[in-house]
């Protein structure tokens, strides 16, 4: 059962920056979670929405942005005035700081990066501890058939048997259905077809709980404190 942060540690501090990636390894994460967006001149960075503007003091779409403007962007205030400073991430840079130390679920967020994400995985060592994933099924299509070592995993809005079907036909390592809604004959159905399932979309305890119980093998939490504590009062660490 893998303890993912989802854009780092993210309850408690600013999304997809090094503190909060840094206190998910000191809370115990077995893994960080990030999003992967453009820069205007090619430049991979960890971003979640496609403007800028919520996570930063700066305004306007990521993809028209360069990165000069955008490595100027104090990406910790608007969360809180002690994080003032804290920057926006390269995908690089992220995977020199973490890579090798525990797993790394990359979420591709836009079109037509798949190449630059594969090329900047390639000959890593540790490349069996990362987890390409995406909701775009042509994102997840490419960067299997780029890199067929690879870990690939489909996110999903609704789990059925066509999906399964899908992602088993084509390979893939991993389904990420929503974890409202899910339940353990579906979660053993996908194992039983050799594809592991992460949940995400745990928004509070209760879906982290249900979804512990439905038997997923990892998923996505803002605060993996919680769910390492329940894991932990559950016998299962
Ligand atoms: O775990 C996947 C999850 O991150 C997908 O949703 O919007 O948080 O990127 P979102
Ligand atoms: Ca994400």
């Amino acid at each position: 059962m893998q303890v993912i942060a989802h854009r780092g540690a993210s309850s408690y501090a600013p999304e997809n920056t090094v503190p909060a990636f840094d206190l998910a390894i000191q809370m115990g994460a077995d893994g960080l979670e990030t999003d992967i967006r453009a820069t205007s001149d090619g430049v991979l960075v960890l971003l979640h929405d496609a403007e800028v503007g919520r996570t930063t003091d700066g305004q306007g779409p990521v993809a028209d942005l360069s990165w000069e403007q955008v490595s100027q962007l104090d990406a910790g205030s608007w969360f809180a005035p002690r994080f003032a400073g804290a920057r926006i991430m390269t995908l690089d840079e992220f995977l020199e700081r973490y890579g090798g130390r525990l797993s790394l679920a990359l979420e591709v967020k836009a079109p037509d990066i798949e190449p630059l994400v594969v090329q900047a995985l390639r000959g890593r060592a540790w490349l069996h501890q990362v987890t390409v994933t995406s909701f775009s099924w042509q994102t997840c299509w490419e960067a299997h058939r780029l890199m067929p070592e690879l870990r690939v995993g489909w996110l999903m809005r609704d789990l059925d048997a066509d999906a399964i079907q899908r992602a088993e036909e084509a390979g893939l390592a991993q389904i990420c259905p929503p974890a409202e809604g899910l339940t353990s004959q579906w979660v053993a159905q996908a194992h039983a077809r050799g594809l592991e399932v992460r949940a995400w979309g745990v928004r509070d305890e209760a879906l982290m709980r249900g979804a512990v119980e439905a038997g997923v093998k990892g998923m996505t939490v803002n605060f993996p404190d919680k769910l390492l504590a329940h894991l932990r009062a559950r016998g299962l660490r």
